[in-house]
């Protein structure tokens, strides 16, 4: 019986390579899409790995936005236009629309050299005044999985760290997302995991043609 288990596990992946319509060689980077993305934590926790980045209601800014993970948050989904993080969400037919704020980042703080950002999502005429347009997905692998990353003056170490949150505890727990910047090595943060942010960029067909970013595969 397990080995009967095993063997229709182990087809399931053999069934979609083949059944794919629309073979894709991921370009390395993006920063523009058609694809409508969730985002997972990459971590060593089994706590927060493969968990999907939630918007948290900002309290000390209305309209506002966290990014992190708590227990009732609805998930981000997002999209990318010319570098800005758009957030969007789903209509009554499961039409994804721009829900308005778009991501954003803001120092936290500064130790040692390492800088730590809040991810926030707002509209961007309130804060931060225009729409950043620094986002890009890196490293598309052969299905379509990006690694998400911001663009930094230096050349300097730079990713994503996920906290046990200290601030805006009132309507429960959660773990709020940073991004951290540093020149050599990354400062520990108590309470905190360096992680990974990864998405799983979709092609898009158009009349049996593949688009992922105006980049057409047929
Ligand atoms: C990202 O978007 C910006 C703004 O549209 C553009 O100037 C830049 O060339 C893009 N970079 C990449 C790698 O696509
Ligand atoms: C952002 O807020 C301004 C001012 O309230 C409003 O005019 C604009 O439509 C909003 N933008 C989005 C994308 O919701
Ligand atoms: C900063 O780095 C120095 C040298 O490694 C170390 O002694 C000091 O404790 C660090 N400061 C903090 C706040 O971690
Ligand atoms: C940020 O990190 C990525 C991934 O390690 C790297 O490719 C990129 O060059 C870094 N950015 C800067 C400005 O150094």
């Amino acid at each position: 019986m397990r080995s009967i288990v095993v063997n229709a596990l182990a087809l399931v992946p053999a069934v979609l390579a083949s059944g794919n319509t629309c073979p894709f060689n991921y370009p390395a980077e993006l920063n523009t899409t058609e694809s409508h993305q969730i985002f997972t934590i990459a971590s060593n926790s089994p706590v927060t790995n493969n968990r999907a980045i939630q918007l948290r209601k900002n309290s000390y800014l209305q309209g506002g936005f966290f990014a992190g993970i708590d227990a009732t948050s609805p998930v981000l989904l997002g999209n990318f236009r010319g570098g800005g993080f758009y957030s969007e969400a789903c209509n009554d037919v499961n039409q994804p629309y721009d829900l308005g704020p778009t991501g954003y980042l803001s120092e936290r703080d500064e130790i040692n050299g390492t800088h730590r950002y809040n991810v926030g999502f707002t509209n961007a005429t309130i804060w931060p005044g225009k729409v950043e347009r620094s986002w890009y997905l890196l490293g598309g692998s052969s299905d379509g999985t990006y690694e998400l990353y911001h663009e930094e003056p230096l050349e300097v170490v730079n990713g994503s760290l996920l906290c046990t949150a200290d601030i805006d505890l009132d309507s429960g727990p959660w773990y709020q997302l940073f991004y951290n910047t540093c020149m050599e090595v990354p400062h520990e943060f108590p309470g905190c995991e360096y992680v990974g942010v990864t998405t799983t960029v979709a092609a898009t067909i158009y009349n049996g043609k593949c688009d992922i970013a105006g980049l057409v595969a047929s």
